[in-house]
């Protein structure tokens, strides 16, 4: 049988990691034990307390039905105490919170929502490649803005703003950068959200790093304004070692929340509850669960600069995040030749930084989800090359 997909499909290929896992399981089938260095999914396990809740009330009887669309009132009350007492941003729980099946789902429910053929979106080279797939599935447009390492990677709003932006509803945003690991200041916020004013753009700030390696987790919502132009996703994938368990949230004002839901509603039928109470506890930790995490993740940048080293590339270490992003040197092509590279003669992945735009492509992007041990291996294996 001939069956052709969706039009709207025709210019989506396979996700990169998708792909790429598949080629290094081939490699493992082989007997060649590749030390992934790729992706950023947490291997560390979150905390006992989660996993206990979770446990307990997935024992109960009761908890199995379909749940709320809008999540359990604990979870938005969690959800929102979290937001002042980290973020210091004040959130009304019974409006302004939507939890998400991930944030990455957020970003196709807010592009799904609010989307189609004759808009322009602005979309961050480099930044998360599923900004400009979510995009391209509405039929809308991307218009890339370029982040370069002197702007700090910025954006720079003079050089945008002279640009035609009537057709752009959207801009996406995300700080702690990925794959930069750049942060942005408050003063940078305040800015955004003038701009977004002026321009009558829908800002939406992707936040799942905001504690990986900060001194202070920031959020966009804590600048005064910012719930009449902006939305925020935020997740427990990085901050709680929740990436499997698909848990995330959605912070902005009660008519983009309820535009949201209008489409989301439509999509899935709520969250497991166990899941949800599990994910109060996570929200529960104090300070001293992200600093531990965050002692552990020091220790392993220390190794990956180590390994950059070796591979004489640069690195700012004042980045924050899950990830280093380093400069490839000059005999190198670009980020791809020097990761196929590693993988061929070290059996080291290592993600090239073309992956998230053009911008990124004299760059790659080594994960922090490995151990001290692995890493060690790594670079013991890359020692030989
Ligand atoms: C910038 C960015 N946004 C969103 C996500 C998705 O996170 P989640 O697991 O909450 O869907 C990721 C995951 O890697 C990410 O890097």
């Amino acid at each position: 049988m001939r069956i052709e997909v969706a039009k709207r499909l025709q210019h989506t290929e396979e996700y990169y990691f998708s792909k790429k896992l598949r080629e290094i399981d081939e490699l493992n089938k082989q007997g060649f034990n590749v030390i992934n260095l790729g992706i950023g999914s947490p291997d560390l396990p979150p905390h006992p307390s989660v996993i206990e809740a979770l446990n307990y009330y997935a024992s109960l009887p009761n908890t199995h039905a379909y749940q709320n669309y809008k999540g359990i009132p604990a979870l938005r009350n969690a959800i929102a105490a979290w937001y002042k007492k980290f973020y210091d941003a004040d959130i009304n729980p019974e409006t302004e919170v939507l939890p998400l099946i991930g944030s990455k789902e957020g970003i196709m429910h807010v592009c799904m929502t609010y989307l189609q053929e004759g808009d322009e979106v602005l979309i961050p080279n480099p930044g998360y490649p599923t900004y400009s797939a979510a995009v391209r599935l509405t039929g809308a447009e991307g218009v890339y803005y370029n982040l370069k390492e002197e702007n700090k990677w910025l954006p720079d709003f003079e050089e945008l703003g002279k640009q035609d932006l009537s057709n752009v509803k959207i801009m996406w945003i995300n700080y702690p950068h990925m794959p930069t690991g750049a942060q942005a200041s408050q003063t940078f916020f305040q800015e955004l959200v003038s701009f977004a004013r002026k321009h009558n753009i829908l800002i939406c700030h992707d936040n799942p790093y905001s504690f990986i390696l900060t001194d202070q987790p920031s959020s966009l919502m804590s600048v005064d304004g910012a719930k009449d132009v902006a939305i925020e996703l935020n997740s427990f994938s990085k901050s709680s070692n929740m990436a499997g368990w698909r848990v995330g949230m959605l912070i902005g004002n009660q008519e983009r929340v309820n535009e949201i839901l209008r489409f989301k509603s439509n999509m899935d039928s709520g969250m497991f509850l166990p899941l949800q109470m599990a994910a109060v506890k996570a929200l529960a930790l104090d300070k001293d669960w992200y600093a531990d995490l965050n002692n552990i993740y020091r220790a392993r940048r220390a190794k990956v600069y180590v390994l950059l080293d070796l591979l004489n590339c640069t690195y700012d270490i004042n980045h924050v995040g899950m990830f280093v992003w380093a400069k490839i040197p000059q005999q190198y092509e670009d980020g791809y030749q020097l990761s196929d590279k590693i993988l061929s003669e070290s059996t080291v992945f290592i993600t090239p930084g073309g992956i998230f735009g053009s911008a990124g492509n004299s760059y790659i992007r080594v994960s922090l989800c490995t151990s001290e041990e692995k890493l060690q291996e790594a670079i013991d294996r890359i020692k030989l090359i």
